[in-house]
């Protein structure tokens, strides 16, 4: 191709722009969820830049805090979370946001505020000190409480059915932006010589089944007699065992190649470690709008009732076929056992 050929390819849908024409679609939109998903995209761009710098400046590393969760807090959570609290704070669209980072609900002083955010800031953040894709999830919901006041705990502990978009930022090979408003999920790569994500994958759909298993076997001995068959199984079938310790980075790329991730109930983390409200709701939307399923191994995710807002649940994700197989198991086991 020479270089006049190149020049006439187009660049590219940006994420900007797609979401202004999404916006297009519904007559009545005022462009407030439109504006907060710019909001995220940018706080994204300078969390990559942070990630980016890590390994040359002192930002790597635990902070020696440790988190609501009793986990060391790695510097590099405490400026992500800033950086998204800072971006979603001065867009105005979000009245009130959790935070893996924050024992408390944050209330940005937005009341007509009419959002509420969900958010893990940086995913995997013991992976940030070897060089290993790490990530950020979040989950939007409309606040059911009147606008002019504070959101309320009723806003923050909706059910995952209740969201009105989720996505996930993975700070990997390429950094990549994945969301869903409700209507396919759309993916999108960044560039960082124009500093802007373009559409590259639109409308996934993630395979009916798949041939991978993403679980932490070193926990095996306390898993269920259930979750221990439904390994079993995994390992006759010949699948490939896959475990990043990253749950965006699994998640990902079991979404685009097929597979399931799993985090059981364990006896460190008898309920799993994994929180509803900003790992598994944001997930399970986007999986099931993929075409796959999520689950705590019996119930859908989406309607579990959040307790807590840090409350944590077992998560069975991924292509819908390995989940429901899963289940089985699951559900054998209780016949056993009864
Ligand atoms: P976070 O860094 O936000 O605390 O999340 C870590 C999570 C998740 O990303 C990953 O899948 C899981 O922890 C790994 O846990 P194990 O080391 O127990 O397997
Ligand atoms: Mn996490
Ligand atoms: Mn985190």
């Amino acid at each position: 191709m020479n270089q006049h050929d190149k020049l006439a390819l187009p660049v590219g849908t940006t994420l900007d722009r797609f979401i202004m024409r999404k916006q297009e679609d519904f007559p009545y939109a005022t462009g407030e969820l439109s504006q907060l998903l710019r909001d995220i995209a940018l706080a994204a761009k300078i969390v990559n830049r942070e990630i980016n710098r890590s390994g040359l400046i002192d930002i790597a590393g635990a902070y020696g805090n440790r988190n609501v969760q009793g986990e060391d807090q790695q510097k590099l959570d405490v400026i992500a979370n800033i950086r998204f609290i800072r971006a979603l704070r001065n867009g105005g669209e979000v009245c009130t946001i959790i935070s893996e980072e924050d024992e408390e609900v944050i209330q940005t002083g937005n009341v007509q505020g009419k959002y509420i955010v969900a958010i893990d800031p940086l995913d995997g953040s013991s992976n940030i000190d070897v060089n290993v894709s790490i990530g950020t999830i979040f989950s939007i919901y409309r606040r059911v409480s009147p606008t002019g006041t504070e959101g309320t705990m009723a806003d923050c502990l909706q059910t995952g059915t209740n969201q009105v978009a989720a996505g996930y930022v993975i700070y990997g090979s390429s950094t990549m932006m994945v969301y869903t408003t409700g209507n396919g999920v759309n993916g999108f790569t960044y560039e960082p010589s124009l500093g802007e994500f373009f559409l590259s994958h639109p409308q996934i759909v993630t395979p009916q089944s798949g041939a991978v298993y993403s679980v932490n076997e070193g926990s095996s001995n306390s898993f269920s007699s259930g979750m221990a068959a439904f390994v079993t199984y995994c390992k006759e079938a010949n699948y490939s065992a896959r475990y990043i310790g990253s749950l965006v980075a699994d998640f990902h790329r079991n979404l685009l190649k097929g597979g399931i991730y799993i985090y059981p109930p364990t006896s460190k983390s008898p309920n799993g470690k994994l929180r509803l409200m900003y790992e598994c709701n944001p997930l399970a939307f986007i999986v099931e709008q993929a075409g796959g399923k999520s689950s705590n191994g019996r119930t859908r995710t989406m309607e579990l009732r959040p307790e807590d807002m840090h409350a944590r649940c077992p998560l069975f994700i991924g292509s819908k076929e390995l989940v429901e197989k899963a289940e089985e198991f699951l559900a054998q086991e209780e016949v056993v056992e009864s």
